[in-house]
């Protein structure tokens, strides 16, 4: 029994030194990833998502769903299909500890945009979006809700259209975003986008 007990401890000790992820380490194993996502994680082309300063959990996720296939990312697929869960634990805490660099919002949609992110709009039943990415947009990290500040218009854009379509299904058991997503305009996206790209 007492030796049960030991072997128990030891082994949920074990587990836990697995799952934390090594930044030093994800820096490393980074590399590939740098050519798109920026050696930091700041990319520069605006279809590229920003990955600096991502909380850790909604990373992982990401990382597997790109790797199963549950979120389909033609151009990475030669570069995750590779990878264990402890490199994908160490690139997610490498990019978690990034700063991310801010962007810049349209001023002609900042206004529609901002209204849309604190409000909602509520004849439509979208929700508002601070409810669940935070008033600056950082982010809830114990929830999984991805830090949505200063990342590229065009990039968000593209993921709010993949979710009305149906095109991006990995949202766990949420369907959160589908939801809300296809709901809104063309202009309301395009709004929101700018807004977020503009948030720090
Ligand atoms: C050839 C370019 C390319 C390379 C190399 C690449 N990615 Fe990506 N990555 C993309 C694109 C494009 C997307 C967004 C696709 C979409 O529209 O959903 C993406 C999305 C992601 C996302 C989701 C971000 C979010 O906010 O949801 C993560 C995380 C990610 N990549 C991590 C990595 C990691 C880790 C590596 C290296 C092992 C890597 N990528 C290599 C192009 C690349
Ligand atoms: C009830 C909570 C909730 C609300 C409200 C919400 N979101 Fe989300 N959002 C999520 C979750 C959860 C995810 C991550 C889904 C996944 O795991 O793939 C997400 C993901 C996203 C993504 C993808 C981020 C990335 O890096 O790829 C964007 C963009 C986004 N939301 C924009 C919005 C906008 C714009 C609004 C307001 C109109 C909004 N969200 C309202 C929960 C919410």
């Amino acid at each position: 029994m007492k030796n049960l007990l030991i072997s128990l401890i030891v082994s949920a000790g074990l587990m836990s030194v697995a799952h934390a992820g090594d930044a030093d380490a994800g820096k490393a194993k980074a590399a590939t990833c740098g050519a798109c996502h920026g050696a930091d994680g700041n990319s520069l082309a605006p279809t590229f998502p920003k990955l600096a300063g991502q909380g850790e959990r909604y990373l992982i996720k990401q990382i597997k769903d790109i790797r199963d296939g549950a979120r389909q990312v033609p151009e990475m697929t030669a570069f995750v299909t590779g990878l264990s869960d402890e490199d994908i634990a160490d690139l997610s805490a490498y990019y978690a500890s990034q700063a991310p660099t801010a962007g810049g919002a349209d001023e002609n949609l900042v206004e529609l945009g901002q209204r849309i992110y604190r409000a909602g709009v509520e004849e439509k039943g979208i929700p508002a979006c601070l409810a669940c990415h935070g008033p600056a947009g950082a982010g809830i990290e114990s929830a999984g809700f991805p830090r949505l500040a200063g990342q590229h218009a065009d990039y968000t854009k593209a993921q709010l259209n993949k979710f009305s379509m149906d095109q991006r299904q990995n949202d766990g058991d949420t369907r959160i975003m589908r939801n809300i997503a296809n709901r809104m305009h063309a202009t309301e996206i395009e709004a929101v986008a700018s807004y977020i790209q503009g948030l720090r």
